[in-house]
């Protein structure tokens, strides 16, 4: 059987998500160690920084009896010129599986092309989807939704940057035929490419997807979801961003705009006082921080179908 890899939400059916958040559901509820993963090994690459995807990805390999092994792509042979090519035909052969961090979506397509094992996303300038996983799981929990279906009446609303986390839950919405209205200044909305993609699949799937530049859209949201306004490897850019973005917080002002019972969320880390203050961070933390639990189950069960 062909190898299958986590790059994009679009590597996955609608099925298939559901079934991903079934099991990680139900890995959640059991609350036991399901180790099957005796003497298999998931590597991780990080290019970037991480707190969760790399402390989430480990506890997780080794709830499931694995072993994860971490690899700072500073001390790799790459950083010296060895070729994508080279170190995924070596690592395939160590490996059962490998997630990688990468600033380049395309270096990590390049790796799933010549890795014989399992190739995971944990971000890239372009997407997040193992993100997405755990906040859908989220969000049906808080809005008590037992199946993806009656998640369609759930306003979804992002408020900030077209970034890989907005791109990968507009993916989401598209291909499971979600309600969602992203709001973002207009010079950081999503690249053409992104949004079509989206468009041109939320037909088939009854998505109702926005794209507004007007903060008055979060009206009547139930789930009001932000990010950083400067992500990872666009430091240059921060001074600009912070003028633009202003306007765009997740404050209380912004919340009374929303459904009586909307939830927030953050993929975290945050910057209290930037994109979302303190007050709200500390009001909502019960959906952000089971957000934030919720990518080890989710990735629980991306490891079982992937590597098992
Ligand atoms: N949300 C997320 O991916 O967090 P880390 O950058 O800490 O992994
Ligand atoms: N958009 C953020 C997400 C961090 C998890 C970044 O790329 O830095």
């Amino acid at each position: 059987m062909a190898k299958k890899d986590l790059l994009s939400i679009y590597d996955l059916s609608a099925k298939e998500i559901k079934s991903l958040l079934n099991a990680a559901f139900e890995l959640k509820a059991k609350k036991k160690n399901l180790t099957v993963f005796n003497g298999k090994t998931l590597g991780l690459i990080f290019e970037k920084p991480s707190t969760r995807t790399m402390v989430s990805f480990a506890a997780a390999m080794v709830q499931l009896g694995g072993t994860p092994i971490l690899l700072n792509a500073q001390n790799l042979q790459r950083k010296r010129g060895e070729s994508i090519h080279d170190t995924a035909l070596v690592l395939s052969k160590y490996l059962n599986g490998l997630m990688i961090r990468a600033f380049k979506h395309e270096d990590v397509e390049e790796f799933a092309k010549y890795s014989s094992v399992p190739v995971i996303n944990g971000l890239t300038d372009y997407e997040h989807p193992c993100q997405i996983l755990a906040d859908i799981m989220t969000i049906m929990e808080f809005h008590k939704a037992k199946t993806v279906e009656s998640l369609k009446k759930v306003k979804i609303v992002f408020v900030g940057d077209s970034n890989n986390v907005a791109n990968s839950m507009l993916a989401a919405a598209a291909v499971l035929g979600l309600d969602f209205t992203l709001v973002c200044p207009k010079e950081y909305a999503p690249e053409k490419e992104i949004l079509n993609k989206a468009l041109k699949t939320a037909p088939s799937t009854g998505a109702e997807i926005s794209i507004s530049s007007d903060i008055n859209d979060a009206k009547d949201a139930d789930v009001i979801y932000t990010d950083v306004w400067t992500s990872m490897g666009l430091e240059a850019e921060e001074k600009k961003r912070k003028k633009v973005f202003t306007q765009y917080q997740v404050n209380s002002e912004l919340l009374r705009k929303a459904s009586p019972k909307c939830i927030v969320l953050h993929c975290l880390p945050a910057l209290r006082g930037e994109e979302i203050t303190a007050e709200i961070m500390d009001k909502y933390e019960d959906s952000i921080f089971a957000q934030a639990e919720n990518r080890l189950h989710a990735q629980k069960a991306v490891l079982l179908e992937l590597l098992r």
